[in-house]
């Protein structure tokens, strides 16, 4: 079966998709959508595509397009997804799935009631040292996880995207914690098996940000996650800090402990010896894992790696939690 896609968003991640897409022979990508048509326009020469657009509405309703890619900043995911899933599309959109939860929900409505698939680009789950993880949290072999701490602290690195839409909380819904943090919460949610959230709390800084203009966004998030089951999760995320970079993953459990990121490293008693297990995992190129897995969804279902739109709900409620925790100085309960 060979999957039809249009591309909506000819920037950094779109064009990054097409040249995934011309890989898969599953996948025909035959259309390139941008606002800016003359992108569309040089993006659709350049990759060899053979339609371009300017209007998304349109593409979404063409007969012999099975699927779309929304690669557009964050405010225009939702309108784009649900549109085309009301057209019968199926759709993978990039992370964060929206602006907050209730968009996420919609969304999630949207795909569940024309019966489409709808995924999120959350490719950090398929990282080979991720499926690893996750393989042996689903064996046991950590025993309970009651403690997950995951940072990414970039010494400088914030991003612009066209007309500097990651810095304008309208476009964007906020800034390191939905664009970076959003990746490890969701990883860290998936790995642990889905833990229900409950509270929130934390804290967001722009002390190096408002030096910029046009920034109205945080440089930094620094939070706490209480789920269900016990497991606490803190969070630490930063686009330029006075300190070097900064990143990993870690869990926490009771018969043993695990980095993934950046290197995989287990520790687990052996005896009365503290072992350090450092598995050698040869990494493949996660994004296209993401989008292989998405075009072999569309037949067969989703499975447990799956970014489904559940998840994304789960992972916008995490995200509203903490950004209303920080304005509003006290924890915040996740529903
Ligand atoms: N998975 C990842 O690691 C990762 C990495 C980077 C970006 N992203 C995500 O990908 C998405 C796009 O980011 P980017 O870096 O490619 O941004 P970008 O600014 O490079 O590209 C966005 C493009 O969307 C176009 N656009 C804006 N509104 C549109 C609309 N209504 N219809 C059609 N086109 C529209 C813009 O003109 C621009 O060309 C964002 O959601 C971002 O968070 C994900």
């Amino acid at each position: 079966m060979t999957v039809n896609l249009a591309i909506i968003g000819a920037g950094g991640m779109g064009r990054a998709y097409i040249k995934a897409f011309k890989q898969m022979p599953e996948a025909n990508v035959i259309a390139v959508v941008d606002v800016d048509e003359k992108r569309a326009r040089e993006v659709a020469k350049e990759y060899g595509v053979p339609e371009y657009y300017s209007d998304w509405r349109k593409v979404v309703k063409k007969d012999g397009i099975d699927a779309v890619a929304v690669c557009t900043p964050v405010k225009f995911h939702k309108e784009i997804t649900v549109g085309a899933l009301n057209s019968g599309k199926h759709v993978m959109c990039e992370k964060p799935p929206a602006m907050n939860a209730v968009e996420a929900e919609e969304m999630a409505r949207a795909a569940k009631e024309n019966n489409r698939i709808l995924m999120y680009g959350f490719q950090w789950r398929f990282m080979e040292k991720s499926r690893y993880i996750r393989k042996l949290v689903q064996e046991g072999f950590f025993g309970h996880i009651y403690r997950a701490r995951i940072h990414y602290l970039r010494q400088f690195g914030i991003p612009l995207g066209a007309d500097g839409w990651f810095r304008t909380r309208s476009l964007a819904g906020g800034g390191v914690l939905i664009d970076c943090g959003v990746h490890l919460i969701d990883l860290t949610y998936w790995l642990t098996g889905r833990p229900k959230p409950i509270l929130a709390f934390g804290k967001q800084y722009d002390y190096i940000g408002r030096r910029f203009t046009n920034f109205d966004v945080e440089d930094t998030y620094i939070g706490l996650v209480l789920f269900e089951n016990g497991m606490s999760m803190v969070v630490e995320a930063s686009w330029a800090q006075n300190w070097h970079n900064e990143h990993g993953i870690n869990i926490y459990g009771t018969l043993a402990g695990a980095s993934i990121y950046p290197q995989v490293e287990i520790v687990k008693k052996i005896g009365d010896v503290y072992t350090t297990i450092k598995p050698e995992i040869k990494e493949a190129e996660a994004g296209h894992l993401k989008l292989k897995h998405f075009i072999e969804a569309i037949g067969k279902g989703y499975r447990d790696i799956s970014p489904t739109p559940e998840d994304g709900v789960v992972v916008m409620k995490i995200l509203d939690a903490l950004y209303r925790a920080s304005e509003e100085g006290k924890v915040i309960e996740i529903t």
